[in-house]
């Protein structure tokens, strides 16, 4: 069976049993719209039972991994529940059930970030800048990162990272356990590492991942739900519309007048 995207904005390439999915939105930093989100998951679906696909990679462009939801769908994209696209993105890669890889360069903001934390290899070009800016746009962690987060970098850390949302470079990402590697060029990397996993019996795989994530599954999904129900809230706040608004007309957001 081949692989087409339904939307131009996700490439979609399959070579030696690896799926590779591209970003492609340059314009707008491959900020993630509804219908990009749509795609990912029709592909991931359409990977689950095809015995070509071994492997998936997630990656974006050299000049930019993604700049994370697109905030002009935040404000206008409806309500945020189990049914959007952006939720069904991140539970599809929470249980995808083959290794899934990134190849990380650029920014990598807000689900940039988040979606690296449900991958089982991550490698990114030293110039990455991560950050997970949830509260500084008034909104709350999402894709289990309240939990996954803490776990993987201990808490004074994800403490840190989650409540300033200042950005940080691949060489703290390393050190939080947030990636696997820092490589010049990380996508080579990425395709070299997955070719060997399709290399290796397949159903083995699937079994080592499927008992590596058994302990933190349910956690995982527990926190995502309840995390959904505040982000959706959120979104709806006064705060978050203030956020919002301050970047599409390229200003400061002012919150002096919050409570
Ligand atoms: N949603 C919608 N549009 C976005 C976007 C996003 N998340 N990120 C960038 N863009 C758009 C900009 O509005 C701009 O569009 P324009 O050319 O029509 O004005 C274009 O992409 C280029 O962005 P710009 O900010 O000029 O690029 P930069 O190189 O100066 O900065 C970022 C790159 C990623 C640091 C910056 O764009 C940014 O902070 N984006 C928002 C990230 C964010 O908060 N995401 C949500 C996380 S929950």
């Amino acid at each position: 069976m081949s692989f087409t995207s339904s939307c131009p904005e996700i490439i979609v390439s399959l070579d030696q049993n690896v799926l590779v999915l591209k970003f492609n939105r340059p314009d707008k930093k491959n900020a993630l719209t509804g219908a990009m989100y749509r795609s990912l998951v029709e592909m991931l679906d359409q990977a689950t039972p095809d015995p070509q696909v071994r492997a998936v990679i997630i990656t974006g462009s050299k000049a930019c991994f993604t700049a994370g939801n697109d905030i002009q769908d935040f404000l206008t994209g409806g309500a945020m529940n189990a049914d959007h696209p952006t939720i069904r993105f991140l539970f599809t890669i929470a249980e995808f059930p083959k290794p899934m890889l990134a190849a990380v360069s650029g920014p990598a903001v807000g689900i940039g970030t988040t979606m690296l934390l449900h991958c089982d290899l991550v490698y990114a070009d030293p110039d990455t800048v991560f950050q997970l800016p949830f509260t500084n746009l008034g909104l709350c962690p999402e894709a289990g990162s309240s939990y996954l987060l803490p776990r993987l970098a201990g808490y004074p850390r994800a403490a840190e990272l989650l409540l300033l949302g200042n950005p940080f470079d691949a060489g703290q990402a390393l050190a939080a356990g947030i990636i696997n590697g820092v490589a010049e060029n990380p996508l080579p990397v990425a395709l070299d590492q997955a070719r060997r996993i399709a290399g290796q019996p397949p159903a083995a795989v699937r079994l080592t991942k499927k008992l590596l994530r058994a302990g933190i599954a349910s956690n995982v999904n527990r926190t995502m739900a309840a995390e959904l129900e505040h982000f959706g809230k959120r979104l709806q706040s006064a705060e978050a519309r203030e956020a919002f608004t301050a970047f599409l007309e390229k200003r400061a957001p002012d919150f002096s007048g919050f409570e």
